[in-house]
């Protein structure tokens, strides 16, 4: 079994999991330092459990909600979880890289749990950049090494990155302010990490003097 068939075969138990878990309130957590605003991308959404903390906290800011994952039965449960959400939905099954998704097209990026997964998280990073509008903020989460972690890889093949290098790969991203938000408690502190950074406003440039 490939991973897209791992996540088909475990989406209709997804949110149960993640919610015994804990993955709800670490992610309640670290969407109360997130300023999500405007046009909301959740890629790699699964359930949708980071955008229903981003809508529960951020609702009145969020103009419109775009959900995307490449399996179909995540997708669906993430649907149906925001069928009465007060904000327009769509939703798309594609995946980081896909050309259903403008350049520039996001005000706020969320992914969770999702670049370990590929083979190249440092180039997934400057495409999820390079979605974001300028001074559009990225919100992240992203496993990191620990001896649950390398049990939970065991079965999804993941790998597990270090505050350190996650930071140092958002920055080759060209985001700026990128920090750490570690998770509180609970299974999410010891396995995963949150963090937040900004794609950079283009500078004003200086109006030169007028001629005499
Ligand atoms: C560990 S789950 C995380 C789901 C959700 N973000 C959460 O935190 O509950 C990883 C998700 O990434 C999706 N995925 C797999 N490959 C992907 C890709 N190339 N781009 C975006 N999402 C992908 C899977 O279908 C799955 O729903």
């Amino acid at each position: 079994m490939d991973l897209a068939q791992r996540y088909e075969a475990a989406a209709p138990t997804w949110e149960g999991k993640i919610a015994r878990l804990g993955y709800p309130t670490a992610y309640a957590h670290l969407i109360e330092a997130a300023p999500v605003s405007g046009r909301v991308l959740d890629i790699g959404c699964g359930s949708g459990a980071l955008a229903a903390a981003a809508l529960a906290r951020h609702g009145p800011r969020i103009a419109a909600l775009t959900l995307a994952d490449p399996s179909a039965g995540m997708l669906a449960d993430a649907a149906r979880r925001f069928a009465a959400a007060p904000v327009p939905v769509r939703t798309v099954r594609a995946g980081i890289g896909a050309p259903a998704f403008a350049p520039g097209a996001a005000d706020t990026i969320l992914c969770a749990h999702v670049i370990e997964h590929l083979d190249d998280p440092a180039a997934a990073l400057r495409w999820l950049a390079g979605r974001l509008a300028p001074g559009g903020r990225l919100v992240l989460a992203v496993s990191r090494p620990h001896w649950c972690t390398a049990l939970l890889r065991w079965v999804w093949g993941h790998r597990a990155y270090r505050p350190d290098a996650v930071l140092a790969m958002l920055a080759a991203a060209g985001l700026t302010g990128a920090r750490p938000v570690p998770f509180p408690a609970g299974p999410p502190s010891r396995t995963s990490c949150g963090y937040l950074a900004q794609r950079a406003r283009p500078t004003a440039r200086p109006v030169a003097p007028a001629c005499a």
